[in-house]
């Protein structure tokens, strides 16, 4: 059997997903495909004032997905638009004190998701 070591944070917030559901007429609304897997993730933002005040999201995904998700949510709940824009998905993985090599690409919904919903957000607002 392959050894696949997760850190504590990775298990933590797979067992106990933080920011889970959807958020009804959301500012923002991003959903994404993990062309490797298959597997999808939405995320769903209110923004106020140029400030992410409140973060949702949901996955079909595996645990990797759901860990990177939950903790990219409490990382820019606060965060203005700009710096959430530039959370990459390293930072969410280093975050989590890493994930297994096989599993680096899970972790590009839960970015992709975010960055898909605050483009969104920024097309409503100017009207286009
Ligand atoms: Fe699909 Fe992890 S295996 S997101």
């Amino acid at each position: 059997m392959v050894e696949i070591g997760y850190s504590k944070k990775v298990l933590d917030h797979f067992m106990n997903p933080r920011n889970v559901g959807t958020i009804e007429d959301a500012d923002g609304y991003g959903k994404v495909g993990n062309p490797v897997c298959g597997d999808l993730m939405e995320m769903f933002i209110r923004v106020k004032d140029g400030i992410i005040t409140d973060i949702k999201f949901k996955t079909f995904g595996c645990g990797s997905a759901i860990a990177t998700s939950s903790m990219v949510t409490e990382m820019v709940k606060g965060m203005s638009i700009e710096e959430a824009m530039k959370v990459t998905r390293n930072d969410v993985a280093d975050e989590l004190d890493g994930l297994p090599p096989q599993k680096m690409h899970c972790s590009n919904l839960a970015a992709d998701a975010l960055h898909e919903a605050i483009r969104d957000y920024r097309k409503k607002r100017d009207g286009k």
